[in-house]
């Protein structure tokens, strides 16, 4: 039986439909019921129902976006990184395997090849750089499970958010048996606040740059995935293939939703940072090759993305 931790959040609800179509068996807790997040508690849970798996989908994502965390640090530390830790001292102890959604936000920009060379670009906006996003978008590369993240406190500029993120990661290495794996910018057909594609579509103004991101189904069930297949334990980026700029996805929505308003971008960074965010925003792209050697796929982004919009679902 899987134990899953956050069902009731964006990326649990994912967690907990995939589990039920594979007739899996499931149980999921919430803090209201059961307080997951103390030591004592997840231990004698773990010991009365044993898990032959865990699933922590919970965390501090901060609302509306990541800016919220930036005020509410103490438990943005205690959601992201005491509270992983804690889970894989307590797997540890009962020999619980277990997987953890991180995050490819601890990352900013992409390798790039150009005039025979390869170097770290940490802002795709740089003239230049996201015109070649465009004109040759194999020059980009997305950075490896094996390369240093890069938007963290030991690499700033960084969120808050996306510190949190990195410092679990490292919290968590070498404890026990456990896959890290890293989400990016969750989409689907179903319109929700949360959802990357309902977010462009009610922002004043769209904020162009380059991603790769995850539609949450297929995130969900690689994740699954790999678990059932036993693939070796360690960190996954988990994106579909490729990546995809902002005013990309944005000609897709009006090509196949047709919606009757205009879309505007900021201008450039200053323009953005000054008016609508507050803390550094993560973009960037990730290589997903050791993912896909498992022989476990996720769709390349642009199919994947074709899906939702196909499919889109409005809120009522
Ligand atoms: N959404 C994204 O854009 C995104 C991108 C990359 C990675 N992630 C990661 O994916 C995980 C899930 O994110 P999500 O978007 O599903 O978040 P969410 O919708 O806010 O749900 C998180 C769930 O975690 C539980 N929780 C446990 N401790 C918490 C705490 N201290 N503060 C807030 N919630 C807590 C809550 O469930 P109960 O109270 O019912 O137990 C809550 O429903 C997080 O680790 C996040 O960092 C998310």
């Amino acid at each position: 039986m899987i134990l899953l931790l956050g069902a009731s959040g964006y990326i649990g609800e994912a967690f907990e439909k995939a589990i039920k179509e594979r007739t899996g068996a499931l149980m999921t807790v919430s803090r209201k019921r059961i307080d997951y997040t103390r030591f004592d508690v997840l231990l004698n849970l773990l010991r009365k129902i044993k898990p032959t798996f865990l699933i922590n989908a919970a965390g501090y994502t901060g609302k509306p976006n990541v800016d919220a965390c930036e005020t509410a640090r103490a438990d943005t530390l205690a959601g992201n990184t005491l509270f992983p830790q804690m889970i894989a001292h307590a797997c540890a102890i009962t020999g619980t395997p277990w997987g953890h959604v991180s995050s490819g936000c601890i990352y900013s920009g992409a390798k790039v090849a150009q005039h025979g060379e390869v170097s770290v670009e940490k802002d795709l906006t740089k003239p230049g750089l996201r015109e070649l996003a465009d004109s040759n978008p194999s020059a980009i590369h997305g950075y490896s499970e094996i390369d240093e993240p890069n938007f963290t406190f030991r690499n700033p500029p960084c969120s808050f958010y996306s510190g949190t993120k990195a410092l679990a990661e490292e919290a968590l290495d070498g404890i026990g048996e456990c896959y890290i794996w890293r989400l990016r910018i969750p989409f689907d057909d179903i319109d929700h606040p949360r959802n990357y594609l309902t977010k462009v579509q009610r922002y004043d103004k769209v904020y162009d740059n380059v991603n790769s991101i995850s539609h949450r189904g297929d995130f969900a069930n690689a994740c699954l995935n790999l678990w059932e297949a036993r693939a070796p334990f360690g960190i996954y980026n988990m994106t579909n293939s490729g990546c995809v700029t902002t005013r990309q996805v944005i000609e897709m929505i009006q090509r196949i939703l047709k919606p009757s308003r205009k879309f505007e971008f900021w201008a450039n960074d200053d323009e953005f940072y000054k008016l609508a965010a507050k803390t550094p925003r993560s973009n960037c792209v990730m290589d997903t090759a050791k993912l896909l050697a498992t022989g476990i796929r996720m769709r390349p982004i642009e199919e994947a993305l074709e899906d939702a919009l196909r499919n889109w679902k409005p809120a009522s």
